[in-house]
């Protein structure tokens, strides 16, 4: 989620390269991944390698290739940008500075307001030995847009060998390149009377169902500072931050996460951003697994085993 709690929403402009046949597989990918899709074409990806109306459905949006007419939808606004494939043409033209695309237009504008980019070039050994894209790479990487191309990232294939090249295309390195530049989450990690405090959201993160409630952690805010906010406005409860437990890449949503582990003040745990969340439960340890199938980061579980078995004392003594 983002810091006004809308998905994550990624502009995926896509050229008329080989790739751009398959861009299917990269929008499941960054659905699966949380990101709501909108995509932006080239005319040349549009002329020989899109079908515009398996995209749309598969995105929920129209797929834009000029400049926006009556009737258009608008996009939501971008919290950044993947560019797969990028061709030759578009990364020297970017980098020239010429928009004489709408999607190199867009390209320009998002590179100016320093929304997180990531491209991810495909071209031939043949294209990729003329010094004009090298010096292209390295200018738009002085802009602060992440190029994935070289040992790291995509590697040129001899001339006549893209069919094969595409089996091999890594698209996920776009998203991870992206997920490491959007700022962390803060998850409250919250125990009372050998329960744990879990929300279930409206929009799933990943494959996520059930999690800690989380945000995004805000300009001028401590990890601390995040949780405690986020289980509020979401949950109506007061709490203060106990410890920090861990801090990890997420495997399934890619976002850098920050696991505090927090005590209840006062109130009861309720919908409370009904736009947000659905529901709101405090689930015993035999309910975990059920719940949250692919198990907790290992500092969180050791936390929660030495809580919830301390807990389940206290209220056997005291009932
Ligand atoms: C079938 C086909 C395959 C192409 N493959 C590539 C490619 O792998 N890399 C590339 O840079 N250009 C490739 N092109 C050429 C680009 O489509 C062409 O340079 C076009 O002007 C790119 O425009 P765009 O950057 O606005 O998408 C291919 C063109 C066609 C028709």
């Amino acid at each position: 989620m983002t810091a006004d709690n809308r998905s994550k929403v990624l502009y995926t402009v896509i050229c008329g390269a080989g790739p751009a046949g398959r861009i299917e597989t990269f929008v499941t990918l960054a659905n699966e991944r949380g990101w709501e899709v909108c995509c932006i074409a080239t005319p040349a990806a549009m002329t020989h390698f899109l079908d515009l109306s398996d995209l749309r459905e598969l995105t929920g949006h129209q797929v834009r290739h000029d400049y926006r007419r009556e009737g258009d939808e608008s996009f939501p606004r971008a919290d950044a940008v993947a560019v797969v494939p990028a061709t030759y043409n578009t990364i020297n033209k970017w980098a020239a500075g010429i928009t004489d695309t709408y999607a190199l237009n867009v390209l320009a504008e998002l590179t100016g307001l320093g929304i997180p980019i990531a491209v991810l070039p495909f071209v031939n050994t043949a294209l990729a030995a003329n010094r004009v894209l090298d010096r292209s790479v390295d200018e738009l990487r002085r802009s602060g847009i992440t190029v994935l191309y070289g040992p790291s990232g995509f590697r040129p294939h001899p001339p006549r060998t893209g069919g094969t090249a595409l089996d091999r295309y890594p698209w996920h390195l776009a998203l991870d390149a992206l997920e490491i530049r959007l700022p962390p989450v803060a998850a409250a990690v919250i125990v009372e009377n050998a329960k744990v405090l879990l929300v279930r959201r409206l929009v799933q993160e990943g494959s996520l169902s059930w999690q800690f409630p989380a945000g995004e952690i805000e300009a001028g805010e401590s990890a601390a500072e995040a949780a405690v906010r986020e289980v509020r406005e979401e949950t109506g409860l007061s709490v203060i931050e106990s410890q920090v437990l861990g801090e990890r890449v997420h495997p399934s949503t890619g976002r850098t996460m920050i696991y505090v582990a927090c005590e209840v003040v006062s109130g009861t745990a309720r919908v409370e951003e009904s736009e947000e969340i659905a529901e709101v439960e405090w689930l015993e340890r035999g309910q975990l697994g059920e719940y949250v199938p692919h198990g907790f980061y290992e500092p969180v579980q050791a936390h929660l085993d030495v809580l919830l078995a301390m807990n389940a004392d206290d209220s056997q003594r005291s009932s």
